[in-house]
């Protein structure tokens, strides 16, 4: 028997397949060029806020400087834990990935909603800004639980960014660092269709709630393979551990065909714009606090990559710094990921919202290749393998 009857073409890794389409985000990966609705990166990290940038791509423009008091009051208004929800968190094993805590714990927040289920836009919206507020808290909460420590309510009056990192240490940021903290939000924001994007728009196809939407990209961002590469680029930074050793690393990964971290990408073929404003960015942090070691051997490994690498398409992307970045900022390792996701939850949103205006159920089909016809055999009668 046929399981198939046409030619079938098979889309591994979903290369290539477009699933809609979209006025998010574009990316020119040749061209080295980044846009949030039609806005440049550059000009987002230079001008604007993580608020503003997260509006602008929940609702599509600008706002106003009305609309953006609105909108920051809302987040603020949500950003605080329910008592539950600490003594959840309290709860955790003190040794849980953080990811797993910030996935487990935006699940839970479905529970405390009053009304979870929403089939408008703004109320979806709604769920989105609880989920988007209370992300810094959860995060903050567990890392300070784990060491011991009293969980800081956030504090009214900061950006998300600086409340993040209040809620962190239990002390107002430095103002420098609370910006550098917004441009990395504003970084991470949106990428277009990347898996974790995907993934909640499989979640929102299927006209789910905002919490299992958000709940999916987390647990899907929270793979090695699509969140994790900060920690590991920083990682290596930190075993090369000066300057001076760049190269030996470099030429000995290279022979051992192993990957530079931060390097390379499936969509820029070029520089990443959000590694040109990082390094920069970096730069800057490490002297300003005078811890500039780490730093400097990035950029020893960065250029001798480039040398090593010269002629091919695998340049420095978004993770060759940010994990630096939070370091110096004095965050803990573990702690990147749920950052990204803190960031990301916009642009989740943002798409699984454009998704729904027209949605259509994501099913796609799988090539069956396996066997039919097969007798059924009693319990008694079975090998326990597959002669049966
Ligand atoms: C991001 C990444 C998965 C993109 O992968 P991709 O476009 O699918 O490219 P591939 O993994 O198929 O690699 C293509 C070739 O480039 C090489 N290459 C890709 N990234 C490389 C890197 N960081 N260092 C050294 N070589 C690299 C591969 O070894 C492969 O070589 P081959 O053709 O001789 O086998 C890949 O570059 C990578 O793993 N980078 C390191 C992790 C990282 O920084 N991820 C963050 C992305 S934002």
């Amino acid at each position: 028997m046929s399981a198939v009857k046409e030619p079938v073409v098979i889309h591994k890794g979903l290369d290539n397949v477009y699933v809609k389409e979209s006025k998010i985000c574009f990316i020119d990966g040749e061209a080295s060029r980044l846009f949030y609705r039609g806005y440049s990166i550059e000009d987002l990290a230079e001008y604007s806020s993580f608020e503003e940038t997260a509006y602008l791509l929940i609702y599509g423009w600008l706002p106003t400087k009305s609309q953006l008091d609105e909108f920051k009051r809302r987040l603020e208004a949500f950003r605080p834990l329910e008592p539950n929800i600490i003594q959840l968190i309290r709860s955790y094993p003190t040794s849980s990935d953080p990811m797993d805590v910030l996935r487990t714990t935006v699940s839970a927040l479905g529970l405390y909603d009053p009304q979870p289920l929403a089939d408008n836009a703004e109320a979806r919206i709604e769920k989105a800004l609880k989920i988007l507020a209370k992300t810094p808290t959860i995060i903050t909460a567990f890392d300070r639980i784990r060491r011991q420590k009293q969980p800081v309510s956030p504090k009214s009056g900061l950006s998300q960014a600086a409340d993040f990192l209040y809620m962190l240490t239990g002390e107002e940021p430095d103002p420098y660092d609370a910006h550098v903290m917004d441009v990395a939000l504003i970084l991470h924001a949106e990428h277009e269709m990347n898996a974790s994007t995907f993934s909640c728009t499989v979640t929102a196809s299927t006209l789910a709630d905002m919490y299992s939407i958000i709940t999916s990209g987390i647990g899907t961002l929270r793979g090695p393979l699509h969140g994790g590469a900060n920690e590991a680029a920083l990682r290596t930074v930190m075993e090369v551990g000066e300057p001076s050793r760049a190269e030996t690393y470099v030429v000995e990964a290279l022979a051992q065909k192993k990957k530079i971290m931060g390097f390379g990408h499936r969509v820029y073929k070029t520089w990443d714009p959000r590694y040109v404003i990082l390094k920069k960015l970096g730069g800057e942090l490490a002297a300003k606090k005078g811890e500039t070691k780490l730093f400097d051997t990035a950029v020893a490994i960065e250029k001798s990559a480039r040398k090593h690498l010269e002629g091919t398409s695998i340049f420095p992307n978004v993770d060759s710094y940010s994990g630096i970045v939070f370091h110096v900022l004095g965050i803990p390792t573990d702690l990147f990921t749920p950052i990204f996701a803190m960031s990301r939850i916009a642009g989740w949103t943002a798409h699984a919202l454009e998704y729904l205006e027209a949605n259509r159920l994501i099913r796609p089909k799988a090539l069956y290749v396996g066997r039919t016809g097969i007798a059924y055999k009693p319990i008694d009668a079975r090998s326990g393998g597959l002669e049966d």
